[in-house]
């Protein structure tokens, strides 16, 4: 596996590598729902591009940029043992310079749901995004279903700006007790996590109702919220969108995303569900 930290390195990795090329960009402190992407993308192309940038301009003032979790080492084993080609890890100065041009998320799909807890977020997500993919140049770049409206807005950018990769989701990968993976499950304590576990009975619970028949979003969302009060400190929003983020009234069969994005002490989680 070669390392890659500037720019001219990545580069000359890159046009060494023959053939189809799965790219799968993270934040680090991998965990089994990174190693999933990576694995599909290997199995999908010849040669398969990591890149670990904790990114700040996706950050807000006052969130854990500074503490988000770092995990140098144990990272480059899982992508080495996963049998990837080219892992890049570059500094902020490689990534941005000064005064830059900006890519801005749509007004009002990268302003509702997580964008509107988070303005300007997916900005930052997406300038990133479009940088890493133009490195990259990648036949098919991988993100996963957990960030659905990170994985949505990235589709769209691939269309409104020609982007020639194609954007591969992949299903959501949980722990042994049902919480969705995430590199900030770390920041739970155990009473949290067993509190967070609320998080994914309420998507259950919701699935539940839904093979019962009745696909009215309000009674979904309410015996959700039901669940979720009594043990997350705050509800952001528990919300039912179609695959283009549009609110739906009622479950769509095949075309329903149903989010939930809660704190538990300080730990901001998200989970959802695609029916
Ligand atoms: P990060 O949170 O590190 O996630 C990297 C990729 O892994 C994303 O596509 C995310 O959706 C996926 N992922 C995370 N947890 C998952 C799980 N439990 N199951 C399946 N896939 C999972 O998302 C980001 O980084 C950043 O915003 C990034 C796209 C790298 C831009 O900075």
């Amino acid at each position: 596996m070669l390392v890659t930290k500037t720019i001219d390195q990545f580069n000359i990795a890159r046009k060494n590598l023959k053939g189809s090329v799965g790219f799968v960009p993270t934040m680090g402190a991998l965990h089994k729902g990174h190693l999933s992407l990576i694995q599909r993308a290997k199995e999908e192309n010849e040669h398969v591009i990591v890149s670990i940038f904790v990114n700040p301009t996706q950050f807000l003032e006052g969130e854990d940029l500074d503490k988000y979790p770092k995990k140098e080492e144990a990272d480059m084993e899982i992508c080495k043992l996963a049998g990837v080609d080219v892992l890049f890890v570059p500094t902020t100065n490689v990534m941005y310079g000064s005064d830059e041009l900006k890519i801005l998320a749509p007004k009002i799909k990268g302003y509702i749901l997580d964008g509107f807890n988070r303005p300007r977020h997916f900005d930052g997500m997406l300038q990133i995004v479009m940088k890493l993919l133009n490195l990259a140049d990648p036949h098919n770049a991988y993100f996963g279903k957990k960030d659905a409206q990170q994985l949505s807005l990235i589709n769209k950018m691939a269309e409104n700006y020609f982007l020639r990769s194609k954007i591969v989701p992949c299903d959501i990968v949980r722990d042994y007790d049902g919480l969705a993976l995430s590199s900030r499950n770390v920041y739970l304590s155990q009473d949290e996590r067993e509190m967070a576990l609320s998080i994914p009975s309420s998507l259950q619970k919701a699935s539940q109702i839904i093979i019962s028949g009745k696909l009215d979003a309000q009674i979904i969302k309410k015996s959700m919220i039901d669940i979720l009060e009594k043990n997350v400190s705050s509800i952001e929003y528990v919300e039912i969108v179609n695959r283009d983020f549009e609110i739906l009234d009622s479950v769509e069969l095949k075309n329903t995303i149903i989010l939930v994005a809660a704190k538990v002490g300080t730990t901001r989680l998200i989970d959802n569900l695609w029916i």
